[in-house]
């Protein structure tokens, strides 16, 4: 058997600096900690942070001092100002990425433009944006919406940051129809592309792939889909325990990818779980800059675990 693990997969630029905040809040823990939602889309790691003293809450009117995250995907703004009122004290994890749309779409606003996001409307980082340009953007899911919207003087269109390129672009394109000046950025970040694109390499020559992560995030649920297009067998699992071991490891070649809120200890054990079963000494890496490696390692590259 052998186990390729994409280039690019595992916490992201984003997710990896607000879990750097807030692990270093929680080590100088002085009052109530809470985060606004959970901190990202992985029930372990929540679960985690939680025994560490970091309360998520969904209702701000519940509290009324200590310190607030703001996570990863934003929030609206109305919702920032909120929190200014209850006097919290803010800690903003909302990665710089994201930041930089609820910018531009706040910008683009007050130069009154019409604001349209191509994503999903129910994503919390969509209802963030959204909530920067006064609830007022046009939110386009799919193709088949663009023929809903109206025309219009001036559209600035951003994309929520987890979408598809071939998404984008083919949506995109529909909207230029729309409106007389069309200013169009493509905000979907390289983290996003690069796990895409790195899945989509390893699915196309692998006989089943794991994708790893939580089953409500949203760009886990993108490298499921990827992975589909190229792969027959994909197992989309949020840790070791709820993968069909034997069924999978009948297969000869296993591609491994992760989503951008799974953390590497997750990522690890699969790796060694599924590596330890076929009880096998040596592992030989092939196409990799490593030449020398540990059994069980998680390394993003283009590594082949040779298990026989
Ligand atoms: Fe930020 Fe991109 Fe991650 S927008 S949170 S670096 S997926």
């Amino acid at each position: 058997m052998k186990i390729i693990m994409a280039d690019n997969a595992g916490f992201c630029f984003g997710v990896k600096r607000a879990m750097d905040i807030v692990n270093n809040e929680i080590n100088n823990i002085d009052g109530k900690l809470y985060s606004y939602g959970p901190l990202i889309h992985n029930p372990q790691v929540v679960d985690s942070l939680e025994q560490k003293g970091l309360k998520a809450i969904k209702d701000l009117s519940k509290i009324n001092e200590g310190k607030i995250i703001i996570r990863s995907h934003g929030i609206p703004k109305y919702e920032e100002d909120k929190m200014i009122d209850l006097k919290l004290s803010i800690v903003d994890c909302t990665c710089p990425y994201v930041k930089a749309v609820h910018k531009r779409v706040e910008n683009y606003m007050n130069k009154g433009y019409n604001i349209v996001i191509i994503g999903n409307s129910k994503h919390p980082e969509v209802i963030g944006i959204n909530g920067w340009c006064n609830n007022k953007a046009l939110i386009v899911e799919n193709i088949k919406s663009v023929e809903q919207l109206p025309f219009m003087d001036k559209v600035c269109v951003v994309a929520q940051t987890t979408i598809t390129k071939e998404k984008f672009d083919t949506i995109s394109k529909e909207i230029k129809a729309k409106a007389s000046i069309v200013e169009i950025f493509n905000t979907i970040c390289k983290a996003t592309k690069e796990r895409q694109e790195s899945a989509a390499t390893v699915a196309k020559i692998s006989d089943a792939m794991v994708v790893i992560g939580g089953y409500k995030s949203s760009n886990t649920l993108k490298l499921v889909e990827i992975s589909k297009k190229y792969c027959k067998n994909v197992f989309h699992i949020e840790t070791i325990k709820d993968l069909p071991l034997q069924e999978v490891l009948k297969f000869n070649t296993i591609g491994i990818t992760a989503g951008a809120s799974t953390p590497d200890w997750i990522i690890k054990e699969a790796i060694e779980t599924m590596d330890n079963l076929n009880n096998n000494e040596m592992m030989e890496a092939i196409e990799s800059s490593f030449t020398q490696i540990r059994r069980g390692d998680v390394i993003k590259g283009k590594v082949i675990f040779t298990t026989n």
